[in-house]
This record gives structure tokens, C-alpha cells and sequence, in this order.
């Protein structure tokens, strides 16, 4: 999946498994990933994301890092219209997203189980309705911190492959990741900052569940943030303009 040469420079920082796959779950892996996961041929076509779909979807939105899936297998049950892609390198969370999947018989999502930077290189422009990055990891440590997802060529290339007028949404619980990355977001003229009173990014929307790293960061007394973009049609010193 990933031997283009043009990728061989990305290196995924992390684990890619853990402990080893009871057998349903490797059965899971064997015959279920290959039907919805996504294949990067090399030096194909840019992929348009609404053609790993069913005729009729609405729209197609992205989590990058979704971890165990439940978050975007929660919206995929409630938004049948909505064509849902994940992309995270961790297989045993590939592994505990397709058993839900499979449980819920959910038709509507794709897997890229690999680096979302791969996919991203790849997307054609402007087919994502909703982009989701819900904590990813800080690399707390500042030698490493140019291993983060929220980089400034990275927050370009969200914005790429973004719809007009579609969602960005983030979470950390580290608060210095919180804020560079904030600095970075409003940096982007193509994202506004949806926040109008502090609330609005301390607390969740009622349409975003809590994922297991929140649960885990509230446990250990650690306040998310959520911050959350519309991707704008024009940039916005050309809105400012108008
Ligand atoms: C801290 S966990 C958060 C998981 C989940 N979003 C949650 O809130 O519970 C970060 C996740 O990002 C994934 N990840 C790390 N680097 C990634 C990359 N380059 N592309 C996609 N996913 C990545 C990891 O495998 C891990 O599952």
C-alpha cells in the first residue's frame, strides 16, 4: 500500500500494533478490510472522495486518528448519507473498528489504515465535508514536536482537500498543543475560528461523542479543548473585503 517511492520519506511515529489480534478480529482483518479498505495505487488518479461511495451520499467526511473508531463509527450509524473515511496506522484499532462495523452492518465507511499524509497526498481537492483530528498524539517533548499531525503544511493541505463551507474539527488535552496549533489554524486564511464565547470551545456539541482519550484525560483531571473551523469558501481577507 505504501511502496510509492514519492511516500517512502514519511515515517509513521508510534505504535502500528499492540498486543496480538484475538482470531475474530484477524478474520476481521482478512476478509473484511480488504472489501472497504482504500488501495493507493501507484501514481494513480487523484482520488475523489466521494467515488469510494454509494451513488447518493451526501457527503464524505475524514477522521484522521480515529484510535478504537468509536467516534466515527457513532456518526456513521447516525448519518447513512454521509460517506465516512478513517485513516489510522494502529491496527488493533483498525482491528476494533471493524468489528463495530460489522456488528452495526455499517455500509457507509472506508479504512486507510495507514498514515493519514499518505491518503492526503492523494485526495483531490476540495471533497471533504468534514475533517475530524480528535486528540492526537502532542509529542509533548520539543524535539519532537515537528512529528505532530497539526503542522502549518499540514493545516494547508486540510484546507486543500476540504469543501467550501465544510467543518475542521480538533481536541487536545495538552495545552500547549491546544495553543500552537491554534496559532497555526487561524494563521490559514481558508479557516474561520467557530468560537464566539469560551464555552463554545470548552465544551463538546451534543452531535460529538466523547472518544476513549478524552475519558481517559478527564479521568487523570485534564480539561479538552475543541475547537472547531468552518473551512471558508474565499480566504478570509477576501471575505473581510466584500
Ligand atoms: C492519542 S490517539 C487518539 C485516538 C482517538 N482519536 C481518541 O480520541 O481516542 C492518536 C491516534 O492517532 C493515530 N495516528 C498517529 N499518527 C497518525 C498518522 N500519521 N495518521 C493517522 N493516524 C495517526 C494513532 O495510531 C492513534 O490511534
Amino acid at each position: 500500500m505504501t511502496g510509492n517511492p514519492k511516500y517512502r520519506r514519511l515515517v509513521v511515529f508510534g505504535r502500528r500494533q499492540g498486543h496480538r489480534l484475538r482470531p475474530q478480529r484477524q478474520a476481521l482483518m482478512r476478509d473484511l478490510l480488504p472489501q472497504i479498505g482504500i488501495d493507493l495505487t501507484p501514481d494513480g488518479d487523484p482520488i475523489q472522495p466521494r467515488d469510494l461511495f454509494a451513488d447518493g451520499t451526501k457527503e464524505v467526511w475524514l477522521e484522521i486518528g480515529f484510535g478504537a473508531g468509536e467516534h466515527l463509527a457513532w456518526q456513521a450509524a447516525r448519518r447513512p448519507d454521509v460517506g465516512f473515511i478513517g485513516c489510522d496506522p494502529f491496527l488493533n484499532g483498525v482491528s476494533a473498528l471493524l468489528d463495530q462495523i460489522a456488528i452495526e452492518n455499517l455500509s457507509n465507511v472506508r479504512i486507510f489504515p495507514d498514515d493519514a499524509r499518505l491518503l492526503m497526498a492523494r485526495l483531490g481537492g476540495g471533497g471533504i465535508n468534514r475533517l475530524c483530528l480528535l486528540f492526537p498524539d502532542p509529542w509533548p517533548k520539543r524535539r519532537h514536536h515537528k512529528r505532530r499531525m497539526v503542522t502549518r503544511e499540514n493545516v494547508a493541505r486540510f484546507a486543500d482537500i476540504m469543501a467550501d463551507g465544510g467543518e475542521f474539527r480538533f481536541a487536545t488535552d495538552h495545552p500547549e498543543y491546544g495553543r500552537a496549533s491554534l496559532i497555526k489554524l487561524l494563521d490559514e486564511p481558508r479557516f474561520r475560528w467557530l468560537a464566539e464565547r469560551p464555552d463554545d470551545w470548552r465544551e463538546r456539541p451534543d452531535d460529538w461523542p466523547e472518544t476513549r482519550y478524552e475519558g481517559k484525560a478527564r479521568e487523570a483531571g485534564r480539561a479538552p479543548m475543541f475547537l472547531r473551523f468552518e473551512r471558508l469558501a474565499c480566504s478570509r481577507a477576501q471575505a473581510n473585503s466584500v
